[in-house]
This record gives structure tokens, sequence and C-alpha cells, in this order.
């Protein structure tokens, strides 16, 4: 493609991500096709010869769009969000253009120099105390394997990554029964083992409970095992609840424990003055993951991971071969030492685009709009008799499952809800997702998308009602 071309295509293409994003809602919000639809459309083998823009970006609206999810739809309320916004995609663009590979401050000063301001004022936006240092990451996942690859190297004095886990290993980790599914990957990629990962019960808030998790911790000890970390978490996935980072640390530091806090969603309601209640006890802290990706308008992936100890985090992870060595005469930040990944992307300027253009005023004012829907929703829920809340809501997710006064069997209220989940999702008007709190099928709703309007709720309650009927009559 020649560079005229390049130009001519590239208007088209920005043509149609603003048509896109202006009628999104006249799509169905999930994907209408079926397993394999996608797939027996495209051909088996690659071109032989090279094919027209047109041709290619005409395939492109015609068999992957109807296969897409619309996330950024207003009315996409399942799962978490990975919301965007059009300044950050216009960021992507340009890092896309500059192709950057930012693995060290050698291969692009100012990536390396821009994340590192950047997270200076995320950290300043969520009120984290000054000796935390923050790094991009790709996302919460590799954060928490990155906190407990630090916690075990610290514990062992930096012998693991030297020998190896010497078997049986006698490390243990901590998070309650509603932590994430990514807490046990980590502990299965990282060689300690599921097994060794203990889910502690939650209260009737889905909080961890602290007496167990003491008891927990003094039981292993007394055994013989080694407690490693805690992962505590700001805002379940199942239904955003707040384990009480005070409680814990005071814990963890009293037996040398590290505590990582999985905040991947709720993080950003930190930039909240009123939400700070959810860091008390910030101080026993040793590493921090909320993910800009969810819930701040910054297209995926970018989560912002915060350390008290950036130097364990390096020395964990610092492998310096001969032709990775530079000599900038004095001490630079090498991001390639700082996680997993030797090659990095350019992720701190959408992250700059959208901060500097919503400004942290502009964030907090969308940020507020969400929950206080949300509120109001969760009252309505509350507030109409066949539908009952399932969880507390603290802040933007509704955990809400239909209930009519004629059905009481656990299991036919489960079906009616699967049911009612299902009729939802097919009429394209919507998107929600389900979890199950204490064995019950629950909906959930997460009002957290970047153009949602109390209309969408509006709208939405009016399906949930009319849908309800025909479940009724069915
Ligand atoms: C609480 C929590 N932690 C971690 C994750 C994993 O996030 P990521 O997809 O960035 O790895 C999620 C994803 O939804 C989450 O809800």
């Amino acid at each position: 493609m020649n560079s005229e071309d390049f130009r001519t295509y590239a208007h088209e293409v920005v043509d149609w991500m603003a048509d896109y994003l202006d009628s999104i809602e006249s799509y169905p919000v999930k994907a209408r096709t079926n397993p394999g639809r996608i797939l027996e459309q495209l051909p088996i083998h690659p071109p032989k010869n090279g094919e027209s823009f047109q041709t290619i970006f005409k395939d492109f609206q015609n068999v992957i769009l109807p296969g897409i999810t619309h996330w950024q739809h207003p009315k996409f309320f399942g799962y978490f969000p990975a919301n965007s916004s059009r300044v950050s995609v216009l960021a992507e663009m340009l890092t896309a253009t500059l192709g950057a590979q930012c693995m060290s401050w050698l291969t692009s000063p100012a990536a390396t120099e821009l994340e590192d301001r950047v997270m200076g004022w995320l950290r300043e936006m969520i009120d984290l105390p000054e000796h935390f240092t923050g790094v991009i990451q790709d996302t919460a996942s590799t954060a928490t394997i990155c906190a407990l690859l630090t916690a075990r190297e610290k514990k062992s004095d930096f012998q693991v990554n030297k020998t190896g886990l010497q078997r049986p290993h006698k490390y243990m980790v901590y998070c309650s029964s509603e932590g994430h599914s990514s807490i046990e990957k980590a502990v299965k990629v990282i060689g300690l083992g599921s097994d060794n990962l203990r889910k502690i019960p939650v209260d009737d808030t889905y909080a961890i409970l602290t007496g167990r998790l003491h008891n927990q911790i003094e039981d292993d000890k007394e055994k013989g095992f080694i407690p490693l970390a805690v992962v505590a978490a700001l805002g379940t996935t199942g239904s955003t609840a707040i384990d009480s980072l005070k409680k814990i640390g005071e814990i963890t530091s009293k037996h040398d424990i590290w505590l990582h806090v999985d905040a991947a969603y709720a993080g950003t309601a930190l930039v909240l003055p009123e939400y700070r209640w959810m860091i008390d006890g910030i101080k026993y802290v040793d590493s921090f993951v909320f993910n800009p990706h969810k819930w701040m308008f910054t297209n995926f992936d970018c989560s912002a991971y915060f350390v008290k100890d950036p130097e364990a985090l390096v020395r964990t992870f610092e492998i310096l071969p001969e032709y990775l060595k530079t000599n900038e005469g004095i001490p630079v930040k090498n991001y390639r030492d700082w996680g997993l990944q030797l090659g990095r992307r350019f992720r701190a300027l959408k992250l700059w685009f959208v901060i500097r253009n919503y400004g942290v005023a502009g964030l907090q004012d969308k940020i507020r709009k969400h929950i206080s829907m949300a509120q109001d929703f969760a009252r309505t829920i509350d507030n109409t008799s066949d539908f009952e809340l399932m969880a507390p809501v603290p802040l933007n997710t509704i955990c809400f499952r239909y209930h009519p006064h004629r059905i009481d069997e656990p299991e036919k209220l489960n079906e009616v809800n699967e049911a009612l989940l299902g009729h939802l999702n097919a009429s394209g008007n919507l998107f929600v997702t389900h979890t199950r709190l204490n064995g019950a099928y629950v909906i959930r709703m997460v009002i957290g998308q970047t153009e949602v309007e109390p209309r969408h709720i509006d709208e939405t309650w009016e399906l949930i009602c009319e849908t309800v009927e025909l479940i009724e009559v069915e």
C-alpha cells in the first residue's frame, strides 16, 4: 500500500469508525451467530496474491462484524465492561502508527518517561500513598502473577529464581472464595499449585471473613506451611464485594505475608474521594492492581500495577543479556524488567490522552453518574415485589433475580432466571451475564459503559418487566 492509498483508506476507515460509534445502538449487543459460522466463511488457505484493501474491508463488514459482540454498546451490562472512548481510540491509532516496541528506555525514551509520569498521575488520582510506584501491565492477571512471583522471591531470598521450587514446597496463598479465577491461575502457573491456594469463606456481603483467614494462617503455620501472600479483593467479580484491607493488613503484617490487592474493576472508583474508604489500610499493602481498561475509558489493554518495593519487582524479573545492555550514563527505567514480557506496547499514550481529555473532574463526573444510575436501578429492584437484590450494591454492579411469590424451590428459581437472562440477551437489546451467589443463579448488571445514560436503564427495566410476563405465559 502506498502513501496515497494509505491516506485515502485511513479516511475511509475513520469515517466508518465514527459512523459505527454513532450508530452502535442499532446493532444487537450480543453477536447473533452460531459456533463455526464465521469460520466457515473464512478461506482455509491464505491468499497467494495480495488482495485490495476494499475487498478486505468489505469482508470485515460482512463477515467479521456480524460475529462481534458490541462491548461499546451503552446497553452492554455483562461481565465487567472493557470500556473505551473516542480519544483513546485516536491514541491507539497513533500507537499503531509509531509501532514502537517499548522494552527499554533506549528503545523509546518518551514511552518510558510518559509511562513514569502517567502512572504518577494515576497514583495521585486514586490517592495511593507516595511510596507506590506504578508500571503498566497488559492485564490484572499478569499483575497478580508478578505480585505472587515477587512475594515468592522475597520470601525465598531470591533463591527460587535460581534453584527452582524444591519439592514439596510449603508456600500457601490466600484469597476469599469470591476471589477472581486469575489468582488460581497465577498459583498454578508459578508452580505453587492450586492445592496451595486457600479459599477463605465470605460473610453475607461476600467479603472475606478475616477471622477465618487469621485462623487458617495460624493453623497452616502450625503445620509447617509458609503463608506467602494474601490477595484481597476490592470489588469481587461476582458482586463487587470489598474486603477489608485494614483487617487483612493487620494479619499480614503480623505474619510477614505479602498483601496484594486485586482492584481490577473497582479501583477506578477511587478517583472519587467518597470511595477512598475502600483503601483504609493501604499502608499494609505491598502491591495493588486496577484496570483503566475496564472502567476508565481506556481501550483494552491497560492495567495499572503499583508496588511498594520496585527494587524487589525488578530483581525478580531482571535478566541482562549482552544484546540488551545499554549505557545512558545515568540510571534509567527499563520496563522490560518490571514484568513478564520483554517486548512492550506503548500503552501509556492512550492513558495520557484519556486523562488529559477528560480531566480528573471529567472522569469523576462519569464514574459518579454510573454509580448513581446503578444505585437508582438497585432501588427499583428493591421496591418491586417480584424481584430481589441478591447482594449489596456498593458500586455499580447489581446482582438480582426475579422471584415471584408463587415460586419457592431454589432450582425452579434458578431455571426461571436462566431463562430470563437467555430471553433478554436473545432480544439483542442488551447484554447481561450471571453468577451464582450461595448457589443461587443471579443476574449481574454492570452499569459502566462510556455512553450509558438513564434512558438506557429505563428501557432495560421496561424490557425486563415485559420479558418476565413472557416467561409467565410459557
Ligand atoms: C476482580 C477481577 N480480578 C481480575 C480480573 C482479570 O482481569 P484481566 O482480564 O485484566 O486479567 C478480573 C476480570 O474481570 C476481575 O473481575
